[in-house]
């Protein structure tokens, strides 16, 4: 399949970016005072501030002034803030969107041009009050979280191999409850250098998925990984727990040259007593690849695997997972009318980002009974991909961070044919380019 990604060498791509961003503001003198902090308070501090796992804080001048070239090649190539899905294709609205507007790229293009001056720091706005560390980040949405779950801890030591530690905490349930939003994290700032990611599944009695039904059983509650902390529902859907739940983690941690002992945890947000919404979702794995994987030393390559929908679904978000050669991944539906809709595309994949993109409320697809969804992986196995440890090694696929392996994250949510018919009905193919929601 032609792909942007080989059409359009990315550094084509940039130059032309690169030099659009930085006309459009010629003639304004910017200065980090007045222009550049708020967008740093709004777009950066949220991870760029003492104490947190970023390399630096841009909480202040002084502190920002030496980065300023760094800051203008991430921010140019849309690599900071983390957002690396392909704003040109696909469904373009998310609840959790970070990224940069291009006016802003080109306030800080042009700040950094014209040798990134303070200017009047009467203009400073006030500094931002940020949580201390060990808050909730959803407990101001839904107040504090019902319970909060520590998988017990390990100690990774300096040096060896990845480790996969998994053992298994119960849930403190004695009657059936729905989840409206989860939240994991590490339980310290030390522990996210160790954790490469964390998954907590859901171990309760009730039937696992079948080849009948690949989608069914209880799923995974969630998956963190660094950029992605939290999942909320939307309205009127969640995740059931049962009693005798349990949670059996998944945590795949790896040496950082000095020993480290942590634990992850997980916060949960139920529905009211008695609450049952109408919906229910699960965390399910796409593959894009069909249990194997050969990739040559020196060379890209591609995967692609196919995904069955046995019901009507909305699908919630887009989270791709794969490891250092990882480079882009599309998922796709393939409508039983053959016309086939490009959902999302993630063109510049980062191994340090496991990104999720969750698509905002009014533009979530809901898709027929019988679509067919198509997940392609990309994988850039040369000396171009910076992340890469050794083009000259055959990689195939495996757990390790070495291997590698191709997925998306979904949350799938099965929803009735009138559901579908009324979400048709408002959104005709004419209606925009893709049939989903406004036209882009
Ligand atoms: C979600 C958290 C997060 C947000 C938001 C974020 N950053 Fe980062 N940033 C990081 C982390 C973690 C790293 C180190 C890992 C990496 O390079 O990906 C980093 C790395 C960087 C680097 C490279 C530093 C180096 O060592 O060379 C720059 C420059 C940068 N960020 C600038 C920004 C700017 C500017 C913004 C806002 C416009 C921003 N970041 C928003 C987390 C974040």
């Amino acid at each position: 399949m032609p792909t942007k990604f080989q059409v359009l060498p990315l550094s084509v791509a940039l130059t032309f970016s690169g030099f659009s961003f930085a006309a459009k503001l010629e003639n304004k003198a910017v200065t980090f005072a007045k222009d550049v902090a708020p967008i740093l308070q709004e777009k950066c501090e949220e991870c760029h501030r003492l104490g947190t796992a970023a390399p630096m804080s841009l909480a202040t001048y002084q502190e920002t002034r030496p980065w300023a070239k760094a800051i203008k090649e991430r921010v140019v190539t849309r690599n900071m803030p983390p957002w690396h899905i392909d704003k040109t294709v696909g469904i373009q609205h998310f609840q959790n969107d970070r990224s940069l507007t291009d006016d802003q790229i080109a306030t800080i293009v042009r700040w950094v041009d014209s040798g990134a001056p303070l200017g009047d720091a009467k203009d400073l706005p006030a500094p931002k009050q940020w949580p201390r560390e060990e808050t909730w980040q959803l407990s101001k949405q839904f107040g504090e979280p019902d319970f909060v779950i520590k998988s017990e801890a390990y100690t990774m030591p300096a040096h060896g191999q990845d480790v996969w530690w998994k053992p298994a905490t119960a849930i403190p349930i004695t009657e059936a409850r729905w989840v409206r939003a989860v939240e994991m994290r590490p339980g310290s700032t030390a522990g996210r250098r160790i954790t490469h990611h964390a998954l907590a599944r859901l171990d309760q009695d009730e039937p696992g998925a079948t080849d009948e039904d690949p989608l069914g059983g209880p799923g995974l509650l969630m998956e963190w990984a660094i950029g992605k902390q939290f999942d909320i529902y939307r309205p009127n859907t969640g995740k059931l727990l049962l009693p005798g739940a349990q949670i059996r983690w998944d945590v795949h941690m790896h040496a950082v040259g000095e020993p480290i002992r942590d634990h992850v945890e997980l916060a949960i947000y139920l529905y009211p007593k008695g609450e049952v919404p109408k919906y229910r979702t699960r965390l399910t794995l796409m593959a894009a690849t069909t249990g194997t994987l050969d990739i040559p030393p020196n060379s890209l390559a591609q995967t692609q695997a196919f995904h069955v929908l046995r019901e009507p679904a909305r699908l919630e978000n887009f989270q791709p997972h794969m490891h250092l050669r990882g480079k882009a991944m599309s998922i796709e539906a393939i409508l039983p009318n053959g016309m086939t809709r490009m959902l999302s595309y993630v063109d510049h994949f980062n191994f340090n980002w496991m990104n999720n993109y969750i698509y905002a409320d009014d533009e979530a697809p809901v898709l027929p009974k019988g679509t067919i969804i198509r997940v392609t992986s990309w994988y850039d196995n040369t000396t171009a991909n910076r992340n890469n440890p050794d083009p000259n090694q055959w990689v195939g696929y495996g757990d390790r961070t070495v291997d590698e392996m191709g997925h998306a994250w979904v949350n799938v949510t099965n929803v009735t044919e009138q559901d579908y018919k009324e979400y048709a009905a408002k959104h005709p193919p004419a209606a925009g380019a893709y049939g989903f929601g406004r036209a882009r």
